[in-house]
This record gives C-alpha cells, sequence and structure tokens, in this order.
C-alpha cells in the first residue's frame, strides 16, 4: 500500500487573517478548536484577549469524522487544527488507538469540508508519535464554559465567528422547517377550518417541455432476506451447507438443517473450490426447515434437485416433503450412483397444503453419501423461468410498471471491506460455481439470483438493466478488514483487472457470442441475444475521498472510452448536500459524467419545504438519478404522511424531468420477522405480500409515466404555509396518446379545485379516469379508489380530499 507524505503539514504555523469590521466589535479574535468528547467532533471558541472564551454555535460540531463503522468508529481523537499559507484549513486526528491511519480534512472557511481522507502510515505507533509531538508545539489548554478542553489557538478574523455562528443558526432554521409534521396541522391550519378552500390548476399545454420516459423504477438490493428468502424463489435455507459464523454470530454449515444425530460436514472433496461444503449422510434423515418452513401448495409441482458423490455405489435415497403434523405431502425415490459429484433431480407433486412444511433426505441404501447444493423450486416462477423469481413478489413489482431496476445495491454493491465488494463475475454460471458471499446486512448471498437472473428478470419486467459495480472502493462506514474504504483495490494488475471485469460486464451482457468469449457464457445460460445494457452505474453513495477519486475517474474514463454508447451514473454520497454531495458534483461537472445517482432518506418536511429542490439544476450539466429516496416519519412506518410527500416529490421530480432521468424509492421489499430497515415499500411473509401506502404512490406513479412535462401551477386563495401543501404535476405519453394529471392535497381539509387546460383540446363529452389514495395522516392501511369516471370540460372541477393524492388519466 502506498503511503502518503506523513502530517508534514502539522508543521505549517497558523496565518492570522484579519478584515474589517464593524466599529464597536474586534477586528480578530483567538479561535480555539477541540473537541469535547471524540463522538463530538471539531467545536469552537473564541476568544478577544485568550483568556475569556465564549464558544461557537453553542459548541456544536462543525465537522465530524466519517472513518468506519458506525457506532464503534467514527470518532475523533487528537484534532489539530492549523491554516496553511494559501489559507486553506487543514485538520487532522487520529481515527481510534489501533489504525496506522489518520484522518485529514480541509475546509475553506470552517463550514463546509472536504470529504475525509485517511492515509496509511508505516505503523500506529508512528502516527501517535507524530500526535504526540504536534500535541507538544499546537496544544493549549482552555476553559469554555468551566470545562477545560485541550486544542489548537489560531488567530481569525471577527467575520470568521460570525460566518460560523450564521451557518449554524441558518442550518437550525432549515432543520426547523423540514421537521414539519402533519401532526401539528390542526393548529398550523387552525384559520382555515371553517373557509370553503378553492385552488385553480393551470395546466399549459403550448409550453411541453421533453421529459425523462425512464423517471420511475425500481431498485432491488437483497436487503431484509428480498433474495434468498424473498423473491429468489429457492425454498430450501443454506442450500449449499455455505452459511458461517462471519455471516451472522452464531451460524455454520448446519444452520437450516437438522438430524438426529450431528451432521457431519466435509470439504475434503468439494463440489466445487467456491463451493467448499457439503454434507454426509450417515443413514439418518436430514432436514431441511425452509425459510421458517416451506409452503406446498395441493396439487402443486416442486422440482427437487441435489449433487450427490456417491463413491462409486449405487444409493437410494428418497426425497419428502412432510407437513407440520408429520404426514407426507410429496416423496418420489432418487437412485444415484456414480464415482464423482453427479446432479440427480426429480419432480414432487403435492398431495395436500401446508405453510409449514420441511423437507426430508432419507437415505434407504447405503450410508456415507456426500449431498450439496440441495434445491427445491416450485415450478410456478414468475413467466415459469427455472430458477426464478416468486410470481406474487415478481408481480407486485411488475404491477409498478418500472422503467428500469437498479441492481444489487446499495451497500451490497460495494460491501463491508475489500473482500465483500460484489464482483459481477462471481454471480454467473452453474450454480456450483458461483461463490457464495457474506450479506452486509448480517446474512447471506446464495448468488443463486445472480447477475443472469437479474438481467433476465429486467428484461421480464419489460424495463432496462441498471447494474451498479463498486468504484473500487468498498462502504465507507466498513469495519471488517480495517475501517473504511481501506485504500481502495490497490493500484496495479488488481486494479487493472478489476477495470477489465468492468468492460467484461458489457461484454458479457452485449457483445457477440461468436467473438466474445464474455457474450459466449451468456449465450451457453440460455440468451443469445444481447441484453442491450444502456446504463452502468459505478460507486454507490461513496465517501468522495482521493482513494474513492483516484479510482473512480479512470474507471469511467475506460468504460466512455471502450463503450462511448453507455450511459455512465456516477455518484454523489449518502445525503442531498455536504461534503460528498458538493465534492461528487464537481467531479461530475468537471468530468463530464453522463449522469450521478443522489441519495436521501429525509422527513416528510423536507419535501414540502424543497419543492423547487431541482428547479435550479443546471440544466448542461449531468443528469440525476434519485436512487434512493424515501420520507420518514415517526417510527418510520409507511403512513399517508410519508406516501403523500413522496407523491409531493414526484410531481416535483416530472417537473424537473428534463434534468432528473430515474428515480426508485428504497428499500424495496422486506420480510417480515428478517427486516433490516424500515420503511420498505413491500412487506412479505412466505405467503403473502404487504404492499405499504408508499406503494400505492409508487405504483399511481409508475402507471402514469410519460415522456412531455405540462407546465401545471396550483394555487389556491390561502397562506403560503397551505399553498405549500398542494402540488400538481401533468404529463403526457406520446407513445400511447395518454396524459395523467397528479394532484396533492397535504392539507387536513378537502380543497375545491378547478382544472384550467390552456392549449389542449378537451372537447365536451371527453372522459376521463380518477384515482384517488386518502386517508388521515397516521393512515398505514390506506388503498387506492377502483378508478371513478370524470367528465372533463375545458373547466373541470373536482374535490380534492383532505391528505390526498388523485390521479387523473385521459
Ligand atoms: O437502501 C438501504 C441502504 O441505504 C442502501 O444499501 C445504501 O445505499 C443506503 O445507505
Amino acid at each position: 500500500m502506498k503511503h502518503k507524505p506523513f502530517l508534514a503539514t502539522l508543521l505549517l504555523a497558523a496565518v492570522a487573517a484579519v478584515s474589517p469590521v464593524r466599529a464597536n466589535q474586534p477586528d480578530s479574535v483567538y479561535l480555539f478548536s477541540y473537541n469535547a468528547s471524540p463522538a463530538h467532533g471539531l467545536a469552537f471558541a473564541y476568544s478577544a484577549d485568550g483568556k475569556t472564551w465564549t464558544s461557537v454555535a453553542d459548541g456544536a460540531a462543525f465537522v465530524s469524522s466519517d472513518y468506519g463503522t458506525w457506532g464503534r468508529e467514527k470518532k475523533m481523537h487528537r484534532p489539530m487544527l492549523v491554516r496553511t499559507a494559501d489559507g486553506t484549513w487543514q485538520l487532522t486526528f487520529m481515527v481510534n488507538d489501533r489504525a496506522p491511519q489518520y484522518a485529514i480534512a480541509t475546509s475553506p472557511d470552517l463550514i463546509h469540508w472536504k470529504p475525509q481522507d485517511y492515509p496509511y502510515v508505516e505503523s500506529f505507533e508512528a502516527v501517535k508519535k507524530q500526535f504526540d509531538e504536534a500535541e507538544q508545539r499546537l496544544y493549549q489548554t482552555v476553559t469554555v464554559n468551566g470545562r477545560e478542553f485541550c486544542g489548537c489557538v489560531n488567530r481569525v478574523a471577527y467575520t470568521q465567528v460570525e460566518a460560523m455562528q450564521a451557518a449554524k443558526d441558518a442550518a437550525a432554521q432549515r432543520g426547523q422547517r423540514n421537521g414539519e409534521s402533519l401532526a401539528d396541522d390542526v393548529t398550523r391550519f387552525a384559520d382555515l377550518k371553517d373557509r370553503p378552500l378553492k385552488a385553480t390548476v393551470l395546466i399549459d399545454g403550448t409550453q411541453r417541455k421533453a421529459i425523462s420516459d425512464k423517471l420511475i423504477g425500481i431498485f432491488f438490493e437483497d436487503i431484509n432476506y428480498s433474495a434468498d428468502g424473498g423473491l429468489y424463489a429457492e425454498l430450501l435455507q443454506n442450500r449449499d451447507f455455505e452459511y458461517n459464523e462471519r455471516d451472522h454470530g452464531g451460524w455454520n454449515a448446519t444452520t437450516g438443517w437438522h438430524a438426529a444425530r450431528p451432521i457431519e460436514i466435509k470439504t475434503d472433496h468439494p463440489l466445487h473450490a467456491n463451493n467448499p461444503h457439503y454434507a454426509v449422510l450417515l443413514g439418518d434423515t436430514l432436514w431441511n426447515e425452509g425459510w421458517d418452513g416451506i409452503v406446498v401448495r395441493q396439487g402443486k409441482k416442486y422440482d427437487f434437485s441435489m449433487f450427490v458423490f456417491a463413491g462409486g455405489q449405487k444409493k437410494d435415497i428418497r426425497i419428502q416433503l412432510v407437513g407440520a403434523d408429520g404426514k407426507v405431502l410429496a416423496e418420489s425415490t432418487l437412485k444415484t450412483s456414480g464415482s464423482d459429484w453427479k446432479r440427480f433431480s426429480t419432480v414432487l407433486t403435492a398431495k395436500a397444503s401446508d405453510t409449514k412444511a420441511r423437507l426430508a433426505i432419507i437415505p434407504l441404501k447405503g450410508t456415507r453419501v456426500g449431498v450439496d447444493l440441495v434445491s427445491l423450486f416450485p415450478q410456478e416462477t414468475f413467466k415459469g423461468r427455472k430458477n426464478g423469481m416468486r410470481p406474487d413478489l415478481a408481480q407486485i413489482l411488475a404491477d409498478l410498471n418500472p422503467k428500469f431496476m437498479r441492481f444489487p445495491g446499495g451497500c451490497v454493491a460495494h460491501g463491508d471491506g475489500l473482500g465483500n465488494m460484489y464482483h459481477w463475475k462471481e454471480t454467473i454460471g452453474p450454480m456450483q460455481e458461483r461463490k457464495p458471499q457474506r450479506n452486509i446486512w448480517g446474512y447471506h448471498q446464495s448468488r443463486g439470483l445472480g447477475y443472469y437472473e437479474f438481467f433476465q428478470f429486467c428484461e421480464d419486467l419489460g424495463c432496462e438493466p441498471l447494474p451498479v459495480v463498486p468504484a473500487a472502493v468498498p462502504c465507507q462506514n466498513s469495519s471488517t478488514g480495517g475501517g473504511g474504504q481501506q485504500g481502495g483495490i490497490p493500484f496495479g494488475p488488481e486494479f487493472e483487472q478489476y477495470k477489465q471485469d468492468l468492460l467484461d460486464l458489457i461484454e458479457w451482457a452485449n457483445g457477440d457470442p461468436k467473438t466474445s468469449k464474455w457474450a459466449k457464457m451468456r449465450a451457453d445460460a440460455g440468451h443469445p441475444k444481447p441484453f442491450n445494457l444502456k446504463y452502468l452505474g459505478i460507486g454507490n453513495e461513496d465517501l468522495i475521498s482521493d482513494v474513492f477519486t483516484e479510482r473512480y475517474l479512470p474507471l469511467i474514463k475506460a468504460v466512455k472510452e471502450r463503450y462511448p454508447e453507455i450511459t455512465v451514473c456516477g455518484t454523489t454520497g449518502p445525503f442531498f448536500e455536504g461534503s460528498d454531495y458538493e465534492q461528487g458534483w464537481r467531479l461530475a461537472k468537471d468530468n463530464h459524467i453522463d449522469m450521478v445517482d443522489e441519495h436521501y432518506y429525509v422527513a416528510p418536511g423536507w419535501y414540502i419545504n424543497n419543492q423547487h429542490f431541482y428547479d435550479q439544476y443546471d440544466r448542461s450539466a449531468s443528469k440525476v438519478y434519485l436512487g434512493e429516496y424515501a420520507s420518514h416519519g415517526p417510527g418510520r412506518k409507511s403512513t399517508i404522511q410519508t406516501a403523500l410527500t413522496c407523491a409531493m416529490h414526484i410531481c416535483n421530480l416530472e417537473r424537473n424531468g428534463d434534468v432528473v432521468a430515474m428515480s426508485s424509492y428504497a428499500p424495496l421489499l422486506a420480510k417480515h420477522g428478517h427486516t433490516q430497515w424500515n420503511p420498505d415499500l413491500i412487506y412479505f411473509d412466505n405467503e403473502r405480500v404487504y404492499p405499504t401506502v408508499d406503494y400505492y404512490v409508487q405504483c399511481l406513479c409508475g402507471q402514469s409515466q410519460g415522456n412531455e412535462y405540462l407546465p401545471t401551477a396550483i394555487r389556491m386563495d390561502g397562506p403560503d404555509r397551505a399553498n405549500r401543501r398542494l402540488a400538481a404535476s401533468t404529463v403526457h405519453d406520446t407513445t400511447t396518446g395518454k396524459t395523467y394529471v397528479k394532484l396533492v392535497n397535504l392539507l387536513p381539509y378537502s380543497v375545491e379545485t378547478t382544472l384550467d387546460f390552456a392549449g389542449i383540446d378537451v372537447p365536451a363529452g371527453t372522459m376521463a379516469t380518477t384515482t384517488v389514495l386518502a386517508g388521515a395522516w397516521t393512515d398505514e392501511q390506506a388503498r387506492p379508489t377502483q378508478p371513478a369516471t370524470l367528465a372533463l370540460s375545458a373547466q373541470t372541477t373536482l374535490s380534492l380530499p383532505a391528505y390526498s393524492f388523485t390521479v387523473i388519466a385521459f
């Protein structure tokens, strides 16, 4: 690993900056930087005389450690703040008591900070020695609010302190505004209670603009058991005997399996190097419990298969599906033989139903049989695909009418440490050759749902695939294998191979099997025609550090040089503001990156108060993919409040559909009892799916997408705080000729609304349909009405119920 020049800048003297101020104020002051506790970050106090100190912004942190995982890490020790000769502020600090790394962050004004870097040095002892020495030179002890702290003292213009204070005040005000909640509406809108509320919606058909026809899609990540145990229809758990302690504390190769005696697990004659563990049948029945039980339906057929290592002898093995009460629901006998691993299969037809069935593997003749990759699939999968998707879950996704699907993550894509990154090549080919991987969300990825299946599923949904590959750095919050981005994939052969892997992915997806080895693999797997990949995501909400940038830009360059037709989507960090967002956008603009992926999970009030977020975006710069967003209300539940604020946001995205090219709510799926994140769009168990209120907003919007935006202005005769609670958007689909008007009323009262069409021919007798989603703001069960008919005219009136989302289609 390449070491950076170490802490050279700690030697720089602080340079005073003096600028004119008001007559009754000091022109310059001492500025003391310290951290009250390692978890807190860097705070400031100032003093005119160097004796009496006043904290800046009540001791708020202006920059905090972003190193490593949450909880244990993200600590700042012994911060040293100096000003370099060019006026840049430079902060260095120790990240913990063991890493051979330190943190460095720079700022032009102590308010805006560049993303942190964590250079490696020869040892932790070397880090400590340097900080010991720097402390001797730079630290002073100062009393702030009666407590003594050690830190650095610099001299600054007093206006610097004022600017810092003002920045925190403005942030607090923004926070208060964005905290607006529907819970306060009774008092907030008491003055409107008994007033008839009237609004006008002006829809201007003369000023249409082209917008993205891929605005709403889905983001699939294997979180909350979305893949194994979820969408991927495999009914057996730990079918490969590859579960282990690293996947999840207490797990091992026999998790999910049972037998009367301890199950023997061996590795000396593996089915494949990527699947080293297998079980040995010793004469006892081997049971698999499935994913909290197996749902078996009477009359349905199930494909069973497993690899058997019979050691050159003939062995008979009975396979049964057994109900919770011990009744045999289906059975078949495999006659196995052969001197090496061989796959055997049979079809089980269920005589009865059970929701908590188990699979039994019963050795009849001969023991000591190796078994691996034991699989049970319902024949009914989405579109009847072998190794396919659970039909009810797939269908509910199809109903969203997604225009694209982003996969495989999220954090699953960049992984928890260098060893946990998602490498697409590990997920294709025969099942036994795929490499299982620990899931960053605390479980196991069998990789049965791999890149081939993702691409095929996109095709089955009729949407564009949008794979996301890591930018050669793991998640900045990594804990495994070291902290943070761990220096990224080392430059040299490893990085070159990684770059090649990205190019190979495009070749695999789009190439000609006659000329390309990768395309031939796709064809051999059953898809000779190209998948027609158009988009490639590089990076997932990464820390935009130097380690990241040095890898990200060459990867993008390599893809664009070889495949200029591919739209590359970069990343701008995990928030809608802040250092990664700023730096991510700077990189995008300077390097003309086609599109960038923005993420934000924010409170409902953010959506109400940031309706013009994209209106000011530079139309000549990179396009936006809002790859992950959701409205997070109290208790992280999906309610009318969260759903309608997202509906409001979608209206604003449509208005900005010339710069926002794509969007996807996140996360998508969550299995009851196995959920790491809330809220999610769709919950499920083994038997049923439970769409949320947010699902219905995504569904209504997904089914009413267009490629033209018609300027739509909604206005009521009322105060701004009420007008902010209304949103409207109109789009037209030139391929189907359909027009959709979306209307959001986030007020606690109904609003009588007149639609005023200008430049749109609405002959008398034009019939439209209206669908309405409404409820109390806390409602978790609200469902859209059945579409009703509405007679349209140049001026149409309708009532928007309190807390409602209405879609008009004609
Ligand atoms: O959507 C859940 C997670 O949120 C994603 O994995 C990650 O990208 C984001 O932090």
